[in-house]
Formats: C-alpha cells, structure tokens, sequence
C-alpha cells in the first residue's frame, strides 16, 4: 500500500506541472489572462503560436504517460495503473503548484492513455482530429472524442476495470469543459487558432 499511494502522490505532482504557464512565463505571459484563461495547448496556441502549443502539447501529454508507464514497468494490477493516470490527470486539473487550480486534462488524458491502452489512445486521438477538422471546436473535439471512450474501450480494450477508468476520465472531461459547453451553445466558443478567445 505504501508504494501505491507514494506513487499516487507522485503522479498528481507530475501531473500539476503547469506546462502550458511556464512555457507561456518565458514569454513574459500569464497564460491565466489571455484567451480562455486555460493553460493547456489551445490557449497557448491562442496566446502565443504553434511552436509554444506544440510544446505545450507534447509536456502535457508527456505528463500522462510517465506515471502509467511507472506503474506498468512495475507490472501493477490494471485498476492501480489506471488509478495512477487518474491521479496524474487530476494533478493537471488541480494543480498543487496553482492553488488547486488548474487545466482541463484533454492532453495529460491522451498521454495516460497511450500508455495504459495504446489503440484506444489512438482512435481517441484520431476522433478528435476529425471532429477538429469538421467543427474547427478544440473543446467540442475533446468532449466528442472523450464521450466516445468508454465505447472505445469496450470496443478495442475491454475489461471491467478499464471500463470504470474510461467513465473516470470521461466524467473529469466533461466537468472541466462546462465553461465552454455553455460557450458552445450559446455560439461563442473560439475556433481553433482563433486570435481572440473568450473571457473564462
Ligand atoms: O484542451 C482544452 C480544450 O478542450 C479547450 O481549451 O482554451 O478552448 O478552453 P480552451
């Protein structure tokens, strides 16, 4: 048990490294001002351009996988595994550096599922992308994507504790993106790479 919760400990730190705020910091920006308010990718392609999101977007996901790829090197069981990508998301979302503030965790999610499902990371990733390219809507993208996982574990990955990961991660999803549902309804929610964003 000791080495379980250190290893929950760790993974939300790892996960509360605010990528997309440091990145934005050498910049002389606080990303929390600009756009949506958001730290992750989108924003900071917003705020900054291709080559900070990209980074941001690669830290972020990068985040994901490192504790999942811990655990699997250690050859836990599936639950605990996914507990660990769990708890890296949440660090992202609640971050210990931000006062419990915190992103969204659509790429610290992709990252997590790389390791811990690799094919259902993918087709996640390629739902996105087609939304992306349909509707031009990163949040819409990830809630479309995010939505659809339980169906994709069920369909490439099954296994009941899987299962209960994907409606975990899913349901963090969607609470963090009410600010831009309401947007999205409402028709003010910025298109990707979209100069001027909407006030948080
Ligand atoms: O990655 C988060 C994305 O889904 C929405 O970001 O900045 O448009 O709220 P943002």
């Amino acid at each position: 048990w000791r080495l379980e919760i250190g290893l929950i400990m760790l993974s939300f730190l790892i996960g509360s490294i605010p990528t997309g705020l440091l990145i934005a910091k050498t910049k002389g920006i606080d990303i929390r001002k600009v756009g949506s308010g958001n730290i992750g990718a989108t924003n900071v392609l917003r705020a900054l351009g291709k080559e900070a999101a990209l980074l941001t977007l690669v830290g972020d996901i990068a985040k994901g996988v490192i504790p999942v790829a811990i655990a699997k090197a250690l050859a836990l069981d599936t639950l605990n595994t996914g507990i660990f990508g769990i708890a890296t998301i949440l660090g992202h979302n609640f971050s210990v550096f931000l006062k419990f503030k915190g992103g969204k965790g659509v790429a610290t999610s992709i990252g997590v599922l790389l390791a811990f499902s690799p094919h259902v990371a993918l087709l996640t990733i390629t739902i996105w992308f087609l939304t992306a390219r349909w509707t031009r809507y990163s949040s819409l993208s990830a809630l479309i994507a995010f939505g659809l996982l339980p169906l994709s574990f069920y369909m490439l990955d099954y296994s009941k504790e899987k299962l209960i990961i994907a409606v975990i991660i899913a349901f963090l999803i969607f609470i963090r993106h009410i600010a831009n549902i309401k947007r999205l309804i409402q028709g003010t929610e910025s298109k990707i790479g979209e100069k001027i964003g909407n006030k948080p």
